[in-house]
């Protein structure tokens, strides 16, 4: 973990969670040990925004959502604008995740779209990149996350923005980047951000679970988890907000 800025614990709950398990959540959660250093965040589905997002901020989570459409208002079915995200109490917005890029075919070009609504409608994204283990094999990883990183160019500079580097292949299988390979990647996403004027929070994701958080949170250029899995209980989301705040603070 580097600098000032505090890390961020991110919980994206994907396409989970009933009223009931949000109850027994906000229940379990306890108290966050390291609040100067560490920030928790909770994305859950839209569903249940409005219904968690006031026992949330009372325990010093910050909402965020896991998707937003670039229009303000009017005919698309189905869709969810930054306005009613606001509405809803959330600060955060998850934008490019690699399921979505994948299995909705979302683009470049979408999420750049979708940046600059977030930022009109003051949400702060968490743009997701990440390579497949084809692409890693090929060696064309930093390649790939620099075209991915180019929906910043020209962006403005005093807009919120945190990244967070997913490799596709460590999403939901258990596998994780060693520390030498999150190490390596982490210093080129800081050096195209700087590149490119944007320079922020970079955090990883991929399997991160109370075993191997301490080990990923301690890595140089690492600032903060964005957890899948790991993020539906309680207990294990906040054993690694525990592990990073035992690694900041
Ligand atoms: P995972 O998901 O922790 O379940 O691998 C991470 C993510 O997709 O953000």
């Amino acid at each position: 973990m580097s600098g000032s800025t505090r890390c961020l614990i991110a919980g994206n709950w994907k396409m989970n969670g009933l009223v009931q398990d949000s109850k027994d959540f906000i229940a379990q959660l306890r108290e966050n040990p390291a609040a100067e250093h560490v920030e928790i965040a909770l994305m859950p589905p839209f569903t249940l925004l409005h219904s968690m997002s006031k026992a949330l901020s009372q325990k010093g989570v910050v909402l965020g959502a896991q998707n937003v459409y670039y229009e303000d208002k009017g005919a698309f079915t189905g869709s969810i604008c930054p306005m009613m995200l606001r509405d809803a109490g959330c600060h955060y917005v998850i934008l490019g995740h690699s399921e979505r890029r994948s299995i909705i075919g979302e683009s470049n070009a979408q999420i750049r779209s979708k940046l600059n609504a977030s930022w009109l409608h003051g949400l702060e994204p968490i743009l997701c990149i990440g390579e497949t283990l084809e692409q890693r094999e090929q060696g064309v990883t930093n390649h790939l996350l620099a075209e991915q990183l180019a929906v910043l160019k020209g962006a403005p500079k005093d807009k919120p923005l945190t990244v967070a580097y997913e490799p596709v292949w460590a999403i939901g299988t258990g596998k994780t980047a060693t520390p030498e390979m999150v190490v390596e990647t982490h210093a080129f996403v800081h050096e195209e951000l700087q590149r490119l004027g944007k320079d922020c929070r970079v955090l990883y994701g991929g399997s991160v679970n109370p075993g191997n958080a301490k080990e990923l949170m301690a890595c140089k250029g690492v600032e903060g988890a964005l957890v899948g899995g790991a993020s539906l209980k309680a207990d294990s989301f906040m054993q690694i907000v525990e592990a990073a705040a035992s690694v900041a603070s």
